[in-house]
């Protein structure tokens, strides 16, 4: 194998921005097998009492989730929350549009905010901007957030819930800029309504923040007028713009897939421009941030609709190794943009565009599951601004990109940093000198690394350990250097200690 090198520079003065914890969400939708046969499964050996999937949780508290999105999706749009609470006996069965699926309702509002509890993340709910009205949207948050003596926090509390859930984040709306979406609408009428509705729901509780519906992705039509147009409107009440994106090898073309962070980066410039110029506009003084509330790679899912089954086997994706590199530069990305970006949820968490299958007896981890429970467990305190000298690739969508994608923090506290390090070369190793900057005495704890020959390598249930995150010798530091060689197709973390 032929080799090339490349130096890192480390300074833990140079930094970015705070990392938001909740940078580490997920997404969990009424789709598919997601919330049936994934979380909640009653028939299946691994349930508890409550009928939460032991297997699954354990793996979603493996990857320390910190926020879990619900109920959808698109799925939202044409919810009814009152359907979802109450006595399971008395629960509707319903047609749902969106997925052309039978919802049974046997899982809610209340049974997401236990699962939640169970695997210690914070809840973030979506009120329907399609179907649903503000009031709808202002009688959940007092169902959810107040906490006794009016008409929705009695009820939560008949319902068995005596004490108030807490909850912080709110979706207003989904993808409402999608012709898709049920009751769509333009961004003037969007913007308006979910303005409406955040008054409402900040009325009922000040503490809350709300997330307004950016664009779906930066290939529609209204991309970025969409996001100014309904944040000109929303701007002094919503405190995050989601942004959605799902990516994948679509021409076979890997050398450019293997350069998506690139893609990612503008799509976070774009929005964070429009942010500003929206802010200025309005001479506020009001901040808004960004939510990546959508993300993910799918492509290969079969996209079929659900006909009218329930809990179908809808979008669920086999990941392989160039998907579990994309994703390890998605986190890079998120860490890059900390100064803008403060949420993101992977779409989804189980079984649906997940990298986590269930059957109803195990559970299987593909490659992608590793590159995320690495960086959500090891990058805390600071995003560092690193300087990469590497050799750089050619790619026919993005012309030339260095060939190692990085990303760094530094918790001041703790005196723990991380590295994160995607070689995104096919045939060359980069054998790297990571230089540390600013004079302080560090060692490298424990490093892991994630690596293949064939960017096409999956994980299977016969050969479920195929592509796993491998401990390997951490490198010694000498005089603030050190060296570590990176196979091509590979991400490596580093876990690092300033003396
Ligand atoms: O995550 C699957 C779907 O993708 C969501 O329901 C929707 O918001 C997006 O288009």
């Amino acid at each position: 194998m032929s080799t090339s090198t490349a130096q890192v520079f480390i300074d833990t003065n140079r930094t970015i921005a705070p990392i938001s914890p909740l940078l580490f969400g997920g997404f969990a939708e009424h789709m598919g097998r997601c919330v049936y046969e994934g979380i909640y499964d009653p028939e299946s050996p691994h349930a508890d009492e409550r009928g939460l999937r032991k297997d699954v949780v354990e793996a979603l508290r493996d990857q320390s989730y910190t926020v879990i999105r619900y109920p959808g999706g698109n799925f939202l749009s044409g919810y009814n929350w009152l359907d979802g609470v109450g006595p399971k006996a008395q629960r509707p069965r319903r047609r749902e549009l969106a997925w052309q699926s039978v919802e049974t309702n046997q899982f809610g509002t209340n049974e997401f905010i236990e699962f939640c509890a169970a695997i210690n993340a914070a809840p973030m709910l979506g009120v329907n901007m399609g179907t649903g009205d503000i009031q709808s949207a202002s009688n959940l948050v007092e169902y959810c957030n107040l906490s006794d003596g009016t008409y929705w926090s009695d009820l939560r509390a008949s319902h068995g819930f005596r004490e108030p859930h807490d909850v912080r984040y709110w979706c207003v709306g989904n993808e409402m800029d999608g012709p898709w979406q049920i009751g769509h609408l333009d961004a003037a009428a969007y913007g308006s309504k979910a303005l409406e509705a955040a008054k409402m729901m900040k009325w009922q509780d000040p503490t809350i923040e709300t997330i307004l519906c950016g664009s779906s992705n930066d290939r529609m039509p209204t991309y970025p007028e969409w996001d100014r147009v309904a944040l000109e409107i929303a701007w002094e009440h919503m405190d995050y713009l989601s942004m959605h994106y799902y990516t994948g090898n679509r021409e076979d073309d890997t050398a450019s897939y293997l350069a998506s962070a690139v893609l990612f980066e503008r799509f976070v410039d774009t929005l964070e421009g429009t942010l500003r110029y929206v802010k200025a506009k309005r001479r506020s003084k009001h901040d808004v941030h960004l939510s990546w509330d959508e993300w993910q790679v799918w492509y290969k899912g079969d996209p079929k609709q659900g006909n009218w089954a329930e809990a179908p086997h809808l979008a669920e994706e086999i990941y392989n190794l160039e998907d579990a590199l994309v994703v390890a530069q998605w986190l890079n990305v998120f860490l890059r943009k900390s100064y803008v970006l403060k949420i993101a949820c992977v779409a989804q968490i189980v079984n649906v565009i997940s990298w986590l299958h269930t059957r109803r007896d195990g559970l299987l981890k593909q490659p992608s599951y590793y590159a995320f429970k690495l960086v959500s467990n090891l990058a805390r305190g600071e995003a560092l601004d690193v300087l990469v000298k590497a050799p750089e690739l050619e790619t026919k969508q993005y012309d030339a990109v260095p060939a190692l994608d990085v990303s760094a923090s530094y918790d001041d506290e703790t005196q723990q940093g991380a590295i994160f390090l995607v070689n995104r070369g096919q045939t060359e190793a980069v054998v790297t000198d990571i230089v540390w900057q600013d004079g302080r005495t560090v060692h490298i704890d424990e490093a892991w690394q994630l690596a293949g020959s064939d960017p096409k390598e999956v994980n299977s249930w016969d050969e479920p350990n195929r592509l796993i995150a491998n401990a390997i010798s951490a490198p010694t530091v000498e005089d603030g250097r050190a060296t570590l060689n990176l196979p091509p197709l590979s991400f490596t973390a580093l876990s690092t200690r300033t003396a």
